[in-house]
Order: structure tokens, then C-alpha cells, then sequence
């Protein structure tokens, strides 16, 4: 004890690494799964800036030059078995992974170097599918680099769990969640370009969100704009401030209600959303409209 403090006396000399600079060069860091990319980017073509697009993104994206997107935010469709509008939501698990990354390649192809993908992911915990990691695998595999994981703390409590596996014994019990993930990858360099007057984040929400716990509630008007499945706009501006500058170009391949595509319009980035629904591609549009001049 120390002026009524308790004093945790070894607790650094306990957890100090030595030669830590030479252990770190031995493992070679995230270098050891990073591939390298073409330095060169592209503009995107004017054509597909500040557009909402219905159609398939593994086929639209096709449309697109190379390093020409500075940041993805998305969320694809989990495999749930809900009821979208022009997405059946049950397949095998090989062929949802088979087209999920057929469009995460052109993701890949189409970011900048030094861009970012932020994949928003939950796993089918039911199914015992561990989809953030299978996500994550891919990307890493790819040789993106994997800059981290924010726990998105839902802190839906209310939601009805029935199932507990095996009641009050060891034997299958069920694990309950109340929270989804954001993996979030580099591609080519950790380090983002941009200049000092584009970066809208302030002090206090950069000190808030480093920290990779996230507790937002989750989106509450899914009735309002008909999806069955849309992020919060609180989650989307988070992303965007903490991992893009103003001005940046902000991809959606699976966009949906057009929750990024709207964001990215409030906060002052350029924006392409795609998605397979004429409908909810028609709501994106409407929501951007609708704030338009406010
Ligand atoms: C989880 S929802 C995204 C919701 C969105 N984040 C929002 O806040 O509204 C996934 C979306 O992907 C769309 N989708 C599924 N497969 C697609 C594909 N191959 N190309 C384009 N869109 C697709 C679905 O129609 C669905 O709207």
C-alpha cells in the first residue's frame, strides 16, 4: 500500500518482454501472411460516383478499374434464412462462402492501396459456423493484412432466447450472444494517405472508439424502411470516421436499405452502394434524397 493505494509492485517487470524489438523482428509481424499490391491507384469513374446500383456486385464490380475504392464497409448477408427481397438466405455453407468471397475478391481488387475493408459479421452460432473467422481467414489468406476485430456490443438482452442446449448440465450447453463483430483489413500498408484538413474525427471520439468495444443498440427502424437485416447509422459513422477522410470514395457491395451509402453522404465521402434488390436499392436512394440540403 501506497498513500491507501494498492501497489502492484512486479507487475511490469513481470510483463516486460526483453529484446522485445528482436522478438518482434524474429516473428516478422503481420509480414508474414502480407502480400504485396500494385502501389497505383485509380479514380473511380465518374459514372459510378454517388450511385446506388441494383444488380449482382460480383458482376458490377467487374465494371470498376483497379485500386479505385478508399474504404469498403459492409455487411453481407449471414445465411440466416431470412427474408430478404431478391436474396434467397439458406444455402449450403460452402456455396454462400463460394459466392461470398466471389464478390470479397473484387472487393479486394477494386480498394486502393492502403485502403480497408470493414466486413460487419456474425457467425450462425446455431449452425456452429464460426463465419467471422472463416472471413477473416479468407482475407488474411488473400494477403491482406488484418488490422483487428471491434466487438459491436448489441446489448440485446430482450431478444427471446429459448434454447438453452442441455438445461443445467455440461453435457450441450448453448452459448448466448448479444454482440456481432467488425474485422477490419488493410491492404497493402497499414497506414491510410490523406491530408490534416480531411480528417473529421475529434479527440474525444478518437479516444472513445480505439477502444474495440462498441455498445450501440441496434437499428430500430428495419419496419420503417422494410430490411430485414440493417446496421445502425451510429456503427457506419464510427467506421467511417475512425478508418476513412472526408472525401474518400465509400463502398457498399451488399447495401441494402442503404445505411453506408447514406452515411458516407452526411459525413461528406463519396459513395457506390450495390445491391441485388430493386427495392431496397430504391429506399437507399430515397433516404439520401430525403436528406439532401438538411
Ligand atoms: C445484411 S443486408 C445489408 C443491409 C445494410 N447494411 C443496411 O443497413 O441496410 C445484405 C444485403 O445484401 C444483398 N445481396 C445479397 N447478395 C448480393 C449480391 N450478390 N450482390 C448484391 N447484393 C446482394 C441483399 O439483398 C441484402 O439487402
Amino acid at each position: 500500500m501506497r498513500g491507501g493505494k494498492k501497489i502492484y509492485e512486479g507487475f511490469n517487470a513481470e510483463r516486460k518482454v526483453k529484446n522485445r524489438k528482436i522478438k518482434e523482428r524474429k516473428r516478422l509481424g503481420y509480414e508474414a501472411f502480407a502480400k504485396e499490391f500494385p502501389r497505383e491507384n485509380n479514380e473511380l469513374p465518374e459514372q459510378y460516383t454517388n450511385k446506388i446500383l441494383r444488380g449482382n456486385s460480383e458482376q458490377l464490380l467487374q465494371k470498376l478499374p483497379d485500386n479505385c475504392i478508399d474504404i469498403v464497409v459492409t455487411s453481407p448477408p449471414y445465411n440466416f434464412g431470412l427474408d430478404y427481397s431478391g436474396h434467397v438466405d439458406t444455402d449450403t455453407w460452402h456455396a454462400y462462402f463460394d459466392k461470398l468471397f466471389e464478390v470479397f475478391d473484387e472487393c479486394i481488387r477494386v480498394v486502393k492501396h492502403g485502403g480497408r475493408i470493414v466486413v460487419n459479421v456474425s457467425p450462425l452460432f446455431s449452425d456452429y459456423i464460426p463465419t467471422h473467422h472463416i472471413i477473416s481467414k479468407f482475407f488474411i489468406d488473400k494477403g491482406l493484412i488484418w488490422k483487428g476485430e471491434i466487438l459491436w456490443e448489441k446489448n440485446n438482452y430482450n431478444c427471446k432466447y429459448t434454447a438453452w442446449g442441455s438445461w443445467s448440465s455440461p453435457a450441450s450447453p448453448y452459448l448466448k450472444y448479444t454482440w456481432e463483430f467488425l474485422e477490419v483489413f488493410c491492404k497493402g500498408d497499414l497506414k491510410k494517405c490523406g491530408s490534416k484538413e480531411n480528417n473529421d474525427i475529434s479527440d474525444d471520439e478518437f479516444k472513445s472508439w480505439v477502444n474495440a468495444k462498441w455498445s450501440i443498440a441496434p437499428e430500430h427502424k428495419m419496419k420503417q424502411y422494410r430490411h430485414p437485416a440493417m446496421f445502425p447509422e451510429q456503427l457506419v459513422m464510427r467506421a467511417l470516421k475512425l478508418f476513412s477522410f472526408r472525401g474518400d470514395v465509400v463502398l457498399d457491395p451488399f447495401n441494402g436499405a442503404g445505411t453506408t451509402t447514406l452515411v458516407a453522404h452526411k459525413f461528406g465521402r463519396k459513395y457506390l452502394g450495390i445491391d441485388c434488390s430493386n427495392e431496397y436499392c430504391k429506399t437507399a436512394e430515397q433516404r439520401i434524397a430525403e436528406n439532401l440540403g438538411t
